[in-house]
């Protein structure tokens, strides 16, 4: 019987589009979807040079694929992805590995890696960023599991990831949930920096006056200079799409944001190990803000601030802007990175920040120009704690830090909301902070729990009868 190199069990737009995408690589694929309909699109989809298998049969499906057999999951995170490895199970044997290529929530991913492994089953957590398209033609894949039994998926996953430089956008990044932390932190970046953005185009269209087509503009041009990413180039492109009556279609969109929860999660795991990610929680709150729509009206009523009238100054004020963006946007990387780091040292992922930045330099969300930035940095110093240490890095920083702290006035000034901005620079302002007022948050808590103190002149510890 013929047999095929890879399978994927959820024929959904990701699933389909990997199994395309692997197809076109010349792998010989297999999909299994329950759904009839899915599994005859993909089957009709597939063109006579691809060599795809689809069925609706969980037995023939695992027979087809060659031992080890290499098995994705593209289901929806949570039961779903029980479920599908529950009825694989019976038919699989020992030495076949199992990846979970979903938004999993990593303490999941760390219970089904040690359930699998008592029966001697691999079990790998892989993000994977881009959409639809990064599926189809080139994703960026954080995979994380058992090191030895990657071998027999690098050389797939190396021939359909996004390629930069000729670089894969995947490698083996760490044990047990390492490959779905890395993502969920991918996630809380994205968060960050979508956030970011609104505040730009806030502060441009109800702060500065500026017109649509200018932003439009200003994000075009961006996509040529030093902040150049995809999430930059997808606004550019937003900001230029109409609808059929010739409105600019985001200007009628709904303010409401949905979420799926992986910010959420970056967030409150930060807080677990005490990594602050202010900027990913400021994006987080704002989306909840968001929801309160019904309030927001009312609020507006009678929260009023008439800002004084003031003469902007266009180009001066969009090379502000410009420089805020990068500043910001250098610290959002760096307070994931840095939780990425002391999340490494808890779980013992044993990551490596270099390949991290390496792979999210091409193919994911997170892409951008500063991805090669920080590989260089990380190149140059591997133990660097930060990626605000770095000499490079920190110049660029100093330089652009005036525009941030003069578009912070700017949206104080007028009144919009710039919460991801301002904890962009509290967070820079802080960590360069030789000494912070915590020293009276120690004197509080003596104060009225008898919680004690340290010194700086003195060794011990001490309590002090205050009143
Ligand atoms: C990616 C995206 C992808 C997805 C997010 C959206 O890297 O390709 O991050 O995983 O679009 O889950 O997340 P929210 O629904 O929470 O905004």
């Amino acid at each position: 019987m013929k047999s095929y190199d890879f399978g994927i069990v959820g024929l959904g737009v990701m699933g389909r589009n990997l199994l395309l995408n692997m197809a076109d690589h010349k792998f010989a694929v297999a999909g299994l979807d329950l759904d009839r309909e899915k599994a005859e699109s993909l089957q009709n989809e597939a063109t006579a040079e691809q060599d795809v298998k689809a069925t609706t049969e969980a037995q023939e499906f695992v027979n087809l694929i060659r031992k080890p057999r290499a098995i994705m999951l593209l289901v929806p995170a949570g039961k779903p992805v029980d479920s599908a490895i529950h009825s694989l199970l019976p038919h699989l044997e020992e030495g076949d590995i199992i990846i979970d290529g979903g938004n999993s929530y990593f303490p999941d991913t760390d219970r089904r890696f040690t359930e699998l492994a008592e029966k001697n089953i691999h079990f790998f957590g892989m993000g994977i960023s881009g959409g639809e398209k990064g599926a189809r033609f080139g994703p960026s894949m954080m995979p994380g599991g058992d090191r030895k039994a990657y071998e027999r998926l690098r050389p797939i996953f190396e021939a359909i990831a996004a390629k930069v430089n000729g670089d894969p956008c995947v490698e083996y990044l760490g044990n047990g949930s390492a490959g779905n932390y890395v993502k969920m932190v991918h996630n809380g970046i994205e968060y960050g920096i979508m956030q970011l953005i609104a505040e730009v185009y806030d502060l441009m269209k109800r702060g500065y006056g500026i017109s649509d087509e200018k932003i439009q503009q200003t994000f075009a041009e961006w996509k040529e200079s030093e902040v150049q990413s995809f999430l930059v180039e997808i606004t550019a492109d937003i900001l230029n799409t109409f609808d059929d009556e010739g409105n600019r279609l985001v200007n009628v969109i709904s303010d409401w944001a949905k979420s799926k929860g992986t910010g959420k999660w970056t967030s409150q795991n930060a807080m677990d190990l005490q990594a602050p990610v202010p900027v990913i929680d400021a994006a987080v709150t704002m989306r909840d803000m968001s929801k309160f729509k019904p309030e927001r009206i009312e609020a507006a009523k009678k929260l009023t601030w008439t800002p004084a009238q003031k003469e902007f100054n266009e180009t001066a004020l969009l090379a502000q802007l410009k420089d805020a963006f990068y500043f910001a946007m250098i610290n959002t990387y760096a307070q994931g990175l840095v939780q990425l780091s002391i999340a490494s040292e808890t779980y013992g992922y044993e990551l490596n920040l270099e390949v991290v930045a390496k792979i999210w330099r091409g193919g994911c969300i997170i892409r951008a120009a500063v991805l090669e930035d920080f590989r260089q940095a990380y190149s140059r110093n591997p133990s660097l704690k930060n990626i605000l240490l770095d000499d490079a890095i920190a110049a660029n920083l100093i330089r652009t830090q005036e525009g941030a702290r003069a578009i912070i006035k700017d949206a104080v000034d007028q009144g919009v909301p710039v919460a991801a901005f301002m904890n962009a620079l509290s967070y820079f302002d802080s960590y360069r902070s030789e000494r912070l007022a915590t020293n009276i948050i120690q004197a509080q808590r003596d104060y009225f729990g008898a919680h004690t103190y340290e010194r700086i002149d003195r060794e011990g510890v001490f309590h002090t009868q205050w009143n």
